[in-house]
């Protein structure tokens, strides 16, 4: 069964939304490098390929329910932030916008009874709360070290350590 015009339009907005995050973490991995934070950026390094395996997953998807892919354009991501927190922050609120997205694709699938889609979603609303969460833990710790250097090269270190994420 091929997938309906409906779903297919709603997951090319998704590898957009992915590639976006991809682009906005690479661009707040740049600032970190400007800043010398050399852990905050390897763990948006991470985040941005991760964020790129997420976009090829829905492509890939797509191609194999019969869809056609239409990439849409992204728009520039931010560059320049106030702070360590802030870039944080800012990732918070983009996995949340993420997680918004990804709930529409479950509702529509569901509605329409592609069980295939809503099975395929599953990995997805696991990993967003997952990712939701790594971040939500990162901010408890830089809300701690209220803006001591001392403090946040220690969690400069920490982020140093991150492995990626298993891929289902
Ligand atoms: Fe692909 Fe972080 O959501």
């Amino acid at each position: 069964m091929d997938i309906s015009t409906e779903l297919e339009k709603a997951i090319n907005e998704q590898i957009g939304i992915e590639f976006s995050a991809s682009y906005a973490y690479l661009s707040m991995a740049a600032y970190f490098e400007r800043n010398a934070f050399d852990g905050f950026a390897k763990w948006m390094h991470l985040q941005s390929e991760e964020e790129r395996l997420h976009a090829m997953k829905f492509y890939q998807y797509l191609i194999d329910r019969g869809g056609v892919a239409r990439i849409p354009s992204i728009p520039a991501p931010d560059w320049d932030f106030e702070s360590v927190i802030k870039v944080f922050e800012a990732s918070l609120e983009q996995e949340r916008d993420v997680t918004r997205h990804i709930y529409g694709l479950y509702k529509i699938a569901q509605d329409e009874s592609d069980f295939a889609t809503v099975s395929f979603l599953k990995w997805f609303v696991d990993e967003q709360v997952e990712e939701e969460k790594s971040v939500s833990d990162m901010i408890d710790k830089l809300k701690m070290a209220q803006g001591n250097l001392d403090s946040l090269l220690l969690l400069d270190r920490y982020a140093m350590e991150r492995k990626p994420e298993r891929q289902a």
